[in-house]
């Protein structure tokens, strides 16, 4: 069976003392059960420099949430995924529906930002999910798999390299979780997506997103084709945290 994710999306949070004392937190309270799951945090990128150096050695691995889809260049305020390699990341978020809503990417731009970050020997944690407006019209499935379609199209047989995280939009920081039936049932379709489209998909972890929390973790995590979680609000909380990991390990 292949390990769980478990991803901290601190999103725009942070400072250099709060991320230290919060990182102590998580690795004291990792120690042992650490190697059970595979363990990210997603931080803003100016402190990418200094979460290398806290998670130097550790079972954490550091991610971003963005990526230039322009390799280098004339693009003012862009990261390219080669700099993000430079601080030994190992993990970016692409299209997370902050992203899509507030600067307005497509389908088509989020699928060339995954193609940078592994080109640049990265993975992509490709987020998709509906919102509330297309679920209650039923388009829940046609949403997410379009939106999949386009990653897994540009990137060929590289997409059993990447990791796919369900966020449905209206479960992202409302306190409003998709129930494990429901959530269970977009993994499904997810998982038969991929199946179809690499020999090599068994591998893909497909994670799911939004207001996943202390209390529900395990539910969630127990459903056959949800293979770790995104945490976005819980991710600043040690206690919290260390929760989940230990629900999917
Ligand atoms: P949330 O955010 O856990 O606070 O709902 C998840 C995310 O946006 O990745």
């Amino acid at each position: 069976m292949k390990k769980k994710l478990i991803a901290g999306n601190w999103k725009m949070n942070g400072g250099l003392a709060a991320n230290e004392s919060l990182i102590q937190a998580l690795l004291s309270g990792l120690a042992a059960k650490a190697a059970l799951c595979d363990i990210a945090v997603c931080v803003p990128a100016p402190y990418l420099a200094q979460l290398q150096s806290l998670l130097a050695g550790s079972a954490l691995a550091l991610g971003a949430q963005d990526v230039s889809a322009h390799e280098g260049g004339a693009y003012t305020g862009e990261v390219a995924a080669a700099m993000l390699k430079d601080f030994a990341v190992r993990y970016c978020l692409v299209g997370h529906s902050e992203r899509r809503l507030y600067h307005g990417e497509s389908d088509a731009l989020v699928a060339t930002k995954a193609q940078r970050a592994l080109a640049a020997g990265i993975t992509p944690i490709v987020c998709i999910g509906e919102t509330l407006a297309e679920r209650e019209a039923g388009k829940t499935e046609e949403v997410v798999k379009r939106q999949l379609a386009a990653v897994i199209q540009l990137n060929g047989h590289c997409v059993s390299e990447i990791v796919v995280a369900y966020e449905p939009v209206w479960a992202i920081g409302t306190g409003k979780t998709a129930s494990p039936e429901q959530a269970q049932e977009v993994h499904a379709v997810l998982r038969a997506q991929l199946n179809a489209a690499s020999a090599h998909a068994e591998r893909i972890q497909i994670l799911y997103g939004g207001s996943m929390n202390a209390a529900n973790a395990q539910q969630l995590l127990g459903q056959p084709d949800i293979d770790g979680g995104l945490i976005g609000g819980a991710a600043l909380k040690a206690a919290d945290f260390l929760t989940i990991i230990a629900a999917a390990a």
